[in-house]
């Protein structure tokens, strides 16, 4: 992922979801205010997407297709194949890897904190902007808010980018230890670790001046202290006795503010991102004189490294190669992929405008092969002396659960270049 130049206040982040929130993925960071997908019938649907149903409920709010993929309105960037996710909630099944990974880490807190911490897996993912930005102090001129980043269903609301969404009102109803976990969303380029749904459980949890009135401490650094200690320990739960290390981060809603790295596998992992919460968010929302802590992680991404997942998308896989190799309970039972399928790779060269993103792109090739697409890449890009820039992009195809036809991939990759052209404009060459 390319990182470029920010603004002061959104200095470069490094990863520790699928995707991190702050770091610029995007290449323009301009709101785009188009519809570059249209959830309108794709010319053939992949095998394996699934027909969309018409309404599905999570939370008990019942959220219709038409709540939410909104095809005429300029403001809406929400194609059906995200739709088809809402309401899934794979962090919700016991016998899912991302399930067996969220009840391991209530397990370290239910031992280590008992009846502390209050847990929150039903949320609804439709949140406000004031959720999922303001509230936790996101700038108005963010990357993060753009349309070329985050999913809006309309100029006031999205589907939540990450479960920092629900911080403030969760305080506000009176909760002062909590646990979240939820689907989040992202528009985002595509390949082997990056989805765009993806689940993140969030920590949260508040302590009052006495607390640490006896310590020595200040506040903030008693925070810190304690966060440090909870977070090594959960690190140590999940991953045994591991090397770790703090790096320091920037996160518009905490300061300080780090992210926690373990040795794993001849590597630096980045496990999560975490900090002292803003004094500003618990002054709004009932805490004032308070101190708190926060972490946010990706559960896709620890869930690759523990149980060896090599690809995001089998996690949304119903082939029971898979979902059969994991049981409730059992933490990091290594996967056994059930064959390895050859890819088939395919370049496409087209003049861009000056909306395009690559975020539209993999929009619209998601729309059209679903999860046969393994990963797009940008292979080749120069400007012409009259200024125009050719793009050039390899796709690659790949079913994790069956060898596709060449005139299957010839199919879709028919359907994709009219599609390029179609709805990003861009000029074939
Ligand atoms: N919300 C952040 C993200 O998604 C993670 C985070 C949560 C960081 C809480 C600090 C505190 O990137």
């Amino acid at each position: 992922m390319a990182t470029l130049p920010m603004a002061p206040h959104a200095a470069a982040i490094s990863s520790f979801t699928t995707r991190p929130l702050y770091s610029p993925s995007s290449r323009s960071h301009r709101l785009l205010l188009a519809r570059f997908f249209s959830a309108a019938p794709a010319p053939a649907l992949a095998k394996g997407l699934r027909a969309t149903a018409s309404a599905v409920e999570v939370g008990g709010v019942k959220i219709a297709r038409e709540d939410v993929v909104k095809e005429d309105d300029p403001t809406n960037n929400v194609p059906d194949t995200i739709f088809s996710k809402i309401g899934l909630q794979l962090h919700r099944r016991d016998n899912h890897p991302l399930g067996i990974l969220k009840n391991t880490i209530y397990d370290y807190f239910d031992k280590n904190f008992t009846g502390q911490f209050d847990k929150f897996d039903d949320l609804c993912p439709l949140v406000s902007v004031k959720q999922n930005f303001d509230d936790v102090l996101v700038p108005s001129d963010h990357v993060s808010r753009s349309y070329n980043d985050t999913y809006y269903v309309d100029g006031q609301t999205v589907l939540r980018c990450h479960t920092s969404a629900h911080q403030a009102e969760l305080l506000r109803d009176g909760h002062t230890h909590f646990l979240v976990t939820g689907d989040v969303y992202r528009r985002d380029s595509i390949d082997s670790t990056h989805y765009p749904v993806f689940h993140q459980m969030e920590g949260f949890c508040v302590f009052s001046p006495d607390e640490w009135s006896g310590s020595g401490m200040d506040g903030t650094a008693y925070a810190a202290a304690e966060l440090k200690k909870t977070l090594e320990g959960l690190a140590r739960h999940l991953f045994g006795a591991v090397e770790m290390r703090w790096v320091d981060t920037y996160f518009p809603f905490t300061n300080p503010s780090f992210e926690l790295e373990i040795y794993f596998q001849d590597d630096w992992l980045e496990v999560l991102g975490c900090g002292v919460t803003e004094q500003e968010i618990l002054k709004r929302n009932g805490r004032r004189d308070h101190v708190a802590w926060a972490f946010g992680l990706g559960l896709e991404r620890l869930a690759m490294v523990l149980f060896d997942i090599p690809d995001i998308r089998l996690f949304w896989s119903n082939d029971k190669r898979f979902t059969s190799q994991f049981s409730e309970g059992k933490l990091g039972v290594k996967f056994k992929p059930f064959s390895k399928f050859p890819p088939c790779y395919k370049d496409m060269s087209f003049w861009i405008n000056d909306a395009f993103t690559e975020n539209n792109l993999c929009e619209v090739v998601r729309g059209i092969a679903g999860d046969l697409v393994e990963e797009v890449k940008l292979i080749d890009n120069f400007t012409n002396k009259k200024g125009m820039t050719s793009h050039c992009y390899r796709i690659a195809y790949r079913s994790m659960e069956r060898s596709l036809t060449d005139e299957e991939i010839n199919n879709l990759q028919l359907n994709v270049r009219e599609a390029v052209k179609d709805k990003l404009k861009a000029e074939l060459r």
